[in-house]
């Protein structure tokens, strides 16, 4: 009975696979799902630092197909082991592959695939489930349910809203489109979550205030930021973008969103002693010391391994110092893409610098007399 099930499902993925390339065409720029092993991955980190953080808790994967997403098989299978209550995935009706899988509704068939609403998984026993070809065999047992969505599956609609009610625990890669839209609706429910997103969503002025209040902060990540995501789009990508041999499309600055403690969070960061440092003395090109913002108190550090030991004001230091960020030995006080900072010590005006307005909008440094305007940095003090 295992075999045979498996044997079907095994066939139905390959049959998927090639109706993903026929319906690619028309399918949205959102279409980018998540590998495995980076789940697994991340999630370590969040069992390392507290191995009961799911137990007993309702997980949700709002926008996840079971038979794609390998966030809902990846929570299938740990079912027993992380001691879930329950587990939900949806998937939505704009998704190319939604409903292209199985026939698992009994009025279905080839004719009338299209047509068929999306559906939802609940899950609250993994009994007998050891490999990833077994999402029929959850359904086989009585206490799992696979049903149809009344509506198109969309994350704001009334029906997804009250399974988020539900769960405890929001966990996908949401629509890259959607992103801001997804952050409100896990935050107007006061939910845990943890998500996928681009780094630079970090100056979204929806997104920093999160970060800055301890809120929300980045998960372990992506080796380097760079995240591999397989695609039924078949579309012209740029050189070293999408790999034909595996499918797989290289995303840059990608970053994990949650607001789940784990480990990183709370190591120090090593400083140093900068005045002392020939390395970073020959980064500083000869300087005494650091430049100073002109429109910030605030002094630019550029490099995240830069932060001196012996600096007691506000440093300016790249975004991805919040990769090392540990909210027990740095404050967070802004970012510099603000207009209204309370740190900012200047406005230009037009009568200053004919671009006022972009300088305006950034931290400027002056180089050689001239006003240079930086990249968003995040404003800090040691605590
Ligand atoms: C970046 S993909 C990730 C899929 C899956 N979560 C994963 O990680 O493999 C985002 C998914 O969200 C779905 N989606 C797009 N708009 C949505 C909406 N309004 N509500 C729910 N899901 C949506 C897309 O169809 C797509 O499958």
């Amino acid at each position: 009975m295992r075999l045979k099930c498996q044997k079907k499902i095994y066939t139905n993925f390959k049959a998927m696979a090639n109706r993903n390339l026929s319906s690619a065409k028309n399918a949205r720029n959102d279409e980018f799902y998540t590998q495995f092993h980076d789940i697994e991955k991340e999630i370590a980190a969040y069992l390392e630092y507290s191995p009961d953080v799911f137990r007993g808790k309702t997980i949700l994967c709002p926008c996840d197909d079971p038979y794609e997403s390998n966030f809902f098989k990846y929570f299938a299978l740990k079912f027993n082991e992380f001691g879930l209550k329950k587990l939900i995935a949806t998937c939505y009706a704009g998704s190319p592959i939604a409903n292209r899988e199985l026939s698992l509704f009994p009025d279905e068939n080839e004719e009338n695939k299209t047509t068929r609403n999306p559906h939802k998984i609940e899950i609250t026993d993994n009994d007998g489930v050891r490999n990833l070809y077994d999402v029929e065999l959850l359904l086989a047992n009585d206490r799992n349910h696979l049903t149809r969505l009344k509506g198109d599956g969309d994350f704001r609609s009334n029906e997804i809203k009250k399974l988020r009610d539900e769960a405890d625990i929001i966990i996908t890669n949401p629509p890259f489109s959607l992103f801001r839209e997804f952050l409100a609706w896990l935050v107007e429910a006061n939910k845990q979550f943890l998500i996928i997103g681009n780094m630079n969503a970090i100056t979204y002025k929806e997104v920093f205030p999160l970060i800055k209040e301890n809120k929300m902060w980045l998960g372990r990540g992506f080796n380097a930021g760079n995240a591999f995501f397989s695609t039924p789009l078949v579309k012209e990508y740029a050189e070293g973008v999408y790999n034909p041999d595996t499918g797989l499309v290289k995303f840059r600055n990608c970053c994990w969103f949650t607001n789940l403690d784990h480990g990183r969070r709370h190591q120090p960061l090593q400083l140093m002693s900068i005045k002392n440092n020939l390395r970073y003395n020959k980064k500083l090109k000869g300087k005494e010391f650091y430049d100073r913002y002109d429109n910030y108190d605030a002094i630019e550090v550029p490099f995240t391994e830069m932060i001196p030991n012996d600096y007691d004001g506000i440093m300016a230091v790249p975004v991805s110092f919040l990769d090392k960020y540990n909210p027990d030995q740095f404050e967070i006080l802004g970012i510099t893409q603000r207009n209204d900072d309370p740190y900012k010590i200047k406005k230009y005006t037009k009568a200053d610098y004919p671009n006022a307005n972009d300088l305006n909008a950034r931290g400027v440094i002056i180089v050689e007399g001239k006003p240079k305007s930086m990249y968003a940095r995040v404003l800090i003090k040691k605590k």
